[in-house]
């Protein structure tokens, strides 16, 4: 396993880290996958209270485990939806932490977000109505280590939330989505975060895939190339029509590649979820410096660079 310094914190992650947001409800998989994660080296685990059984899941498997970081999160809207209510108060934030390290069997979490912050509107709301000053007292009272926010790229695939959070200095950790369909926080959002010293934690480095459309396989990378053009972040001809578009990332598969080029960027760690000790063995693959040669990070960049909203 390769380690990466976590912005200013002084922890140092894997290079790859867990995503626990599914698998729960299959509590023997559920342990078989997160086991094989930390046998791997994985040091991270990524759970959230609003992923059903997730947090219990992990209190259980972690058991023994004291030395894997755990970061969890705290949703302050009423839904995962892009037009969700806000609904975040200093109570629910103190609350919810306090559920979580219940869950955990833990003393203290190690990264505390909060989870899916989708306009600069309700950002500022967090800010300012005592969500965030509550997060400090949790922090200030060791019962979380480092405090920091997530995106939610579907509703904001230009980072605008993030861009405004990172240059205040305000949060420790962000999470946010980078792959090569939308590679976006590259150009600006990155750097940023390297200059003011925030840790990095990449979501979402296969987009978040589904059986039909995601970076898992190259039909699926092209269903999501077809809905790009549906919506014209795309142009509707070839080489985004033509067959044989990814054929330049051979010998690579669609996920091997799409992680390779997350690792190759200024992140810190990249979580991805993986239900099975197998994918997370061939997940383990892309951790071979430099990643991805020049060529291919130049052809994804031309192709893709310019997308600025996620389609999954
Ligand atoms: N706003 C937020 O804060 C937020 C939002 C989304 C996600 N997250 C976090 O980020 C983590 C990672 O994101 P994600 O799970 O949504 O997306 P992801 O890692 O992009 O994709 C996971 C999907 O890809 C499949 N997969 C993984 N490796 C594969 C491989 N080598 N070949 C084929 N399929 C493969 C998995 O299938 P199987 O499950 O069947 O193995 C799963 O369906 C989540 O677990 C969660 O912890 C946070």
């Amino acid at each position: 396993m390769r380690f990466r310094p976590l912005g200013r914190t002084g922890l140092n992650v894997s290079e790859l880290s867990y995503g626990a947001a599914r698998g729960a409800d299959s509590p023997n998989d559920f342990d078989a996958a997160v086991h094989a994660a930390i046998n791997a080296g994985i040091n991270l685990i990524d759970t959230a209270e609003g992923y059903g059984e997730s947090e219990q899941a992990l209190g259980r498997a972690l058991a023994g485990h004291d030395d894997v970081l755990v970061e969890t999160k705290h949703l302050p809207y009423d839904s995962f939806a892009p037009w969700a209510k806000f609904t975040g108060t200093p109570a629910t934030v103190i609350a919810s932490a306090e559920q979580s390290l219940r869950r955990l069997r833990r003393d203290r979490i190690d990264i505390f977000l909060g989870h899916g912050m989708r306009t600069v509107e309700s950002y500022d709301r967090f800010m300012q109505d005592g969500c965030y000053e509550a997060m400090v007292k949790l922090r200030d009272q060791g019962k979380v280590r480092y405090i920091g926010i997530s995106e939610l790229s579907e509703a904001d695939g230009t980072h605008s939330v993030l861009n405004r959070a990172v240059p205040s200095g305000a949060f420790d950790v962000v999470m946010l989505t980078v792959n090569f369909l939308l590679p976006s926080a590259i150009y600006d959002l990155l750097p940023l975060c390297r200059q003011h010293g925030v840790g990095t934690v990449v979501m979402m480095p296969l987009n978040q895939a589904s059986k039909e459309s995601g970076l898992i396989s190259v039909p699926a990378a092209r269903e999501c190339v077809r809905r790009h053009i549906e919506r014209t972040n795309l142009p509707d001809e070839p080489p985004y029509t033509s067959p044989d578009l990814f054929d330049f990332l051979e010998p690579y598969s669609i996920p091997e590649a799409a992680l390779r080029f997350v690792l190759a960027q200024a992140i810190d760690t990249v979580c991805f979820g993986a239900r099975s000790p197998q994918r997370i063995q061939e997940n383990l693959r892309a951790m071979d410096p430099p990643y991805l040669d020049a060529d291919r990070l130049d052809r994804l960049r031309s192709l893709f660079g310019s997308i600025q909203n996620q389609v999954r």
